[in-house]
């Protein structure tokens, strides 16, 4: 138990920018910070940090509190974990006695989990520097490998030693319990002997550490070179421990990643290690598999710069290869380095200074459609086919960059550095783009229900830029600056007051809101709209119906998106109040610009369901839509720069 005073003390210590900064990439903004949420998954950032309130608030998934709740909901612990987790970042002492093994056992089962790997961590540690085979034999290994003791402690390396049960063993009799030592894959239960054996018997030890730096794994190396031992086992799947979804060395990497806004990747433990201790500290490794998706949304917390470190040889250009596609999905920036043959990060970072490394890094990053388009022009002409194949894989990497204006970038550097005429390059695209519509199509008609008649499944892409922003801004409209008149006829005297002219608009066209919230909230306002008086923003914010509420609020609290636009041009307020009357007709026709956009959309999908539809025209109708992405994404474009 942690004491009360404590409890405060920790409270009052955490900082809420300092705690998220742990784990999001915030960026200034105005008084506040931003970033992107890390509780959903989005591009643009909606997640904001106060630290006047000291709290962290995100407008895309309403994820909102203080430091603790956010140790809790991010790190998945309970109260006192998230307290405990605090008083270790800031250095606050909790006088709390050891647990016993009864009340180990009755610890929930994932924290149960992750004590058991902290003690073996510890034992391998201590193995490794005080006890004469853990010295003899791992620790001359490093260091024979030229790891200094500082990053041999850092990244908390360790022996596991010969005898075959010495770690289960140690375990079991401080009262850790057999079953989470099995669970967690350190021990093994041989049941026809029924012995219970350590998996990682002689090696030297890698701990594998989450984001926040709790051991959840180990990756051990044995120093035989009998080609029958595997040279690295690692730990098993667990419930701490999925191997997908964790980058070696982030912990220890992340603070840099931020601080230089890039990562780079490399394969093994002993890159990150070698890397570190040459001076390159923003360095983790996918630990010899395919790149995965959330490893990739784990880096992107951080930076949108990836590069990835390959050794020269074939195998390594191969790798490089591999994987990366998913990477351009996912909007990050991705270069490429290849290591002078035969080395690898490791052998190089040990043969070079921090400056020099640090200078080839700079030098020979290339862009990964680039290092595609170079690999191509080493084909000769003499081999059509292939250089055609290569051509095509080239082409479909870019295809899925969603920014279509980076895509068109790559397009002419492509064009230029190949000596291909760009129309050839989006030709190539376009036919792409049409097969994976086909794809689409295919699969949508595969799935569907044959007694539910076909709505056509709109891309997500519209989802994402029609959502909610342009609804919301006109619910801003009506919130704050629903009594201000906007029109004036000079010969009646009448005037038009912005809840009038948005109301009006969106009646006149049967217009609805596609959020639901939102769309409550305009039926009652339009209920309400009685003598063209705008409603009392206090109805809403009163509202029985707390997602009413809460929507009210956000949006006539400060920190709206609206204002963050303007927020550099000084009073926001004052400035949207006098510029009213070509704002609101803006935010108008914004909307229904995008609703007219969906409906192209849906039409030329379901043109594409036609199963007899020519295949000249199906293409046609590909690189309509195709043109109408570059549309939006210009639209988009223009959306954020505000009108002057
Ligand atoms: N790896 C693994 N299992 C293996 C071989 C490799 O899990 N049997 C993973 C490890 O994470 C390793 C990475 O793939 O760090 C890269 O493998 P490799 O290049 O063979 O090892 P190095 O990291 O270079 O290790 P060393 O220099 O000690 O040989
Ligand atoms: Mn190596």
């Amino acid at each position: 138990m942690i004491p009360p005073d404590t409890v405060r003390k920790i409270h009052e210590t955490a900082d809420i920018v300092e705690v998220v900064s742990d784990f999001v990439n915030l960026k200034r903004a105005g008084t506040n910070y931003k970033g992107n949420c890390p509780f959903h998954d989005e591009k643009t950032p909606s997640f904001m940090v106060s630290p006047a309130k000291q709290v962290y608030k995100c407008f895309g998934c309403g994820a909102s509190g203080k430091p603790v709740k956010f140790v809790m909901e991010h790190e998945k612990l309970n109260y006192t974990d998230a307290l405990k987790y605090l008083a270790k970042k800031y250095n606050i002492e909790i006088q709390e006695r050891e647990m016993t093994a009864t009340e180990v056992s009755e610890h929930l089962e994932r924290e149960s989990l992750l004590i058991v790997t902290e003690f073996a961590k510890n034992f391998f540690v201590e193995n490794l520097h005080k006890t004469d085979e853990g010295r003899n034999i791992g620790l001359a290994y490093f260091r024979e490998r030229g790891f200094t003791d500082a990053v041999i402690r850092k990244f908390e390396l360790g022996w596991s030693p010969r005898t075959s049960n010495a770690l289960t063993q140690a375990a079991l009799s401080k009262g850790y319990q057999q079953k989470f030592l099995e669970k967690v894959g350190l021990t093994i239960h041989n049941t026809e002997r029924d012995y219970l054996f350590d998996r990682f018997a002689e090696r030297v030890m890698f701990p594998i550490q989450s984001l926040s730096g709790q051991v959840i794994a180990f990756g051990g190396r044995t120093l035989r070179t009998d080609k029958k031992v595997a040279k690295y086992l690692n730990s098993p799947e667990s419930d701490i421990y999925h191997k997908s979804n964790v980058l070696y060395g982030i912990f220890q990497a992340k603070e840099a990643i931020r601080k230089h806004d890039m990562c780079y990747l490399t394969e093994g433990y002993t890159d990150v290690i070698s890397m570190h201790q040459a001076g390159i500290e923003n360095v983790v490794a996918s630990s010899g598999t395919a790149l995965t998706k959330e490893q990739l949304k784990l880096i992107r917390r951080f930076t949108k710069n990836l590069t990835i470190l390959y050794d020269g040889d074939a195998a390594g250009i191969n790798a490089a290869l591999k994987g990366t596609d998913l990477a351009l999905s996912l909007e990050l920036d991705v270069k490429v380095i290849l290591l002078p043959d035969g080395d690898d990060p490791d052998s190089f970072s040990r043969k070079h200074t921090t400056d020099e490394i640090a200078d080839f890094l700079k030098k020979n990053a290339v862009s990964f459609i680039l290092f595609k388009a170079n690999l191509l022009k080493q084909v000769p002409h003499t081999e059509p086919v292939k250089r055609a194949q290569m051509l095509t894989d080239i082409v479909k990497s870019i295809s899925e960059i969603p920014n279509q204006i980076l895509r068109s970038e790559y397009i002419r550097e492509c064009s230029n550095s190949l000596n291909i005429r760009e129309e050839n390059l989006y030709e190539e695209l376009t036919r792409l783009i049409a097969e994976k519509f086909e794809n689409n199509r295919k699969t949508n008609f595969k799935e569907r229900d044959p007694h539910v008649a076909y709505t056509p499944q709109l891309p997500a892409f519209i989802d994402k830029i029609f959502s909610e922003n342009n609804e919301k801004e006109l619910l801003n409209y009506l919130f704050n600056y629903g009594g201000n008149v906007i029109a004036e006829d000079e010969q009646t005297g009448d005037k038009q007051t912005v809840a009038e002219f948005i109301v009006s608009e969106l009646k006149n066209e049967n217009l609805e809101f596609r959020n639901l919230i939102y769309q409550k909230i305009f039926e009652e306002y339009d209920k309400l709209f009685i003598n063209s008086e705008a409603v009392p923003t206090d109805y809403f914010l009163e509202h029985e119906d707390d997602s009413v509420r809460n929507v009210t609020l956000e949006l006539v609290s400060p920190q709206r998106e609206l204002s963050k636009l303007w927020e550099k041009r000084g009073n926001a307020n004052e400035l949207i109040t006098t510029r009213l009357e070509e704002l609101v007709p803006a935010a108008v026709e914004k909307y229904k610009l995008k609703l007219i956009q969906v409906k192209i959309e849906k039409t030329v999908e379901e043109l594409n369901a036609v199963s007899d539809l020519p295949e000249r025209l199906r293409i046609l109708l590909d690189e309509m839509l195709f043109l109408d992405k570059l549309k939006i994404e210009l639209l988009k474009f223009t959306e954020k720069t505000p009108i002057l």
